[in-house]
C-alpha cells in the first residue's frame, strides 16, 4: 500500500466552484497511483447524512441555529460510520465540505458564534480533522452565475443573497490565512484542466513531504 495511504482531503468553497468535479478528478487520479479512494460528502455520506440534507436543503422555514445541529448530527454520524472505518482500513477520503462548511456558512453567513460552532464542530468531528484541505475560491458573481447555469433544481442555499456569499466567501479566506499549512486556496475561476492541476500540485507535495519522513 502506498504510504500515504489513511488521509483525509477535503474540497471547500462555495456553490458553483466546481468542488465535485474536481473531486473526481482527484480520485481518478489517486487511483491511478494505487491509492484505495473513497469518495463522500456532506451534509450526505451516510443514510442519517442524506436525511439531513433532504430536511436542512428544503426546509424553508429552518433557522441557522436548528440548522447548525442538523449539519452537526449528520457530521458526527458521518465520521463514526463512514469516514474514520475509511481511514482505518488505508483508504483516501475524500470529502466534499466539511468543518469550515460550518464555520463559513453558519458563522460567516448566518453570524453565528464563532466559538461555539468551533466547539462544535470539535464535538461531531471527535479528532477526525482533514489533513489537507482545498479551497476553491471565485469570485461571487461567477460563482452565482454557473450556479445558475447548472440545470438543477435550486436548492434553499443557492438561493441565498449575494452579500451572504461574500461573508462566506470572507469566512472561507480568514480560515485559509489562519490555517496555511492545512487549508490551501486554489484559484477556481481558471479552466477545469488548471484547476485540477494546481489541486494535484498540492496533492503530491502533501505525499511528497510524507515520503521524506
Ligand atoms: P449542496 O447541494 O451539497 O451544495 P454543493 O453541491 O455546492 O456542496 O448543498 C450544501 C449546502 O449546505 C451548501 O450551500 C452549503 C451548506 N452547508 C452549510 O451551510 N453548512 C455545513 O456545515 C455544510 C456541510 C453545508
Amino acid at each position: 500500500m502506498p504510504r500515504w495511504a489513511g488521509r483525509f482531503i477535503v474540497f471547500e468553497g462555495l456553490d458553483g466552484t466546481g468542488k465535485t468535479t474536481q473531486q473526481g478528478r482527484a480520485a481518478r487520479r489517486l487511483r491511478a497511483m494505487g491509492f484505495d479512494v473513497v469518495e463522500t460528502r456532506e451534509p450526505g455520506g451516510s443514510a442519517v447524512g442524506e436525511a439531513a440534507r433532504q430536511i436542512v436543503l428544503n426546509l424553508s422555514d429552518l433557522n441557522p441555529r436548528a440548522e447548525t445541529f442538523l449539519f452537526l448530527a449528520a457530521r458526527a454520524h458521518h465520521v463514526h460510520a463512514a469516514i474514520l472505518p475509511a481511514l482505518k482500513k488505508g483508504s483516501v477520503v475524500l470529502c466534499d465540505r466539511f468543518l469550515d462548511s460550518t464555520v463559513a456558512y453558519q458563522h460567516g453567513g448566518h453570524g453565528l458564534p464563532l466559538a461555539a460552532i468551533d466547539s462544535m464542530n470539535k464535538f461531531a468531528a471527535n479528532g477526525c480533522l482533514p489533513d489537507l484541505t482545498l479551497l476553491l475560491d471565485l469570485d461571487i458573481e461567477k460563482a452565482a452565475r454557473r450556479v445558475q447555469e447548472r440545470d438543477e433544481r435550486k436548492t434553499r442555499f443557492e438561493e441565498e443573497s449575494l452579500a451572504f456569499r461574500r461573508r462566506v466567501r470572507e469566512a472561507y479566506l480568514r480560515i485559509a490565512e489562519s490555517e496555511p499549512d492545512r487549508v490551501k486556496i486554489v484559484n477556481a475561476a481558471l479552466d477545469e484542466d488548471a484547476v485540477e492541476a494546481q489541486i494535484w500540485t498540492h496533492i503530491e507535495t502533501a505525499i511528497a513531504a510524507e515520503d521524506r519522513r
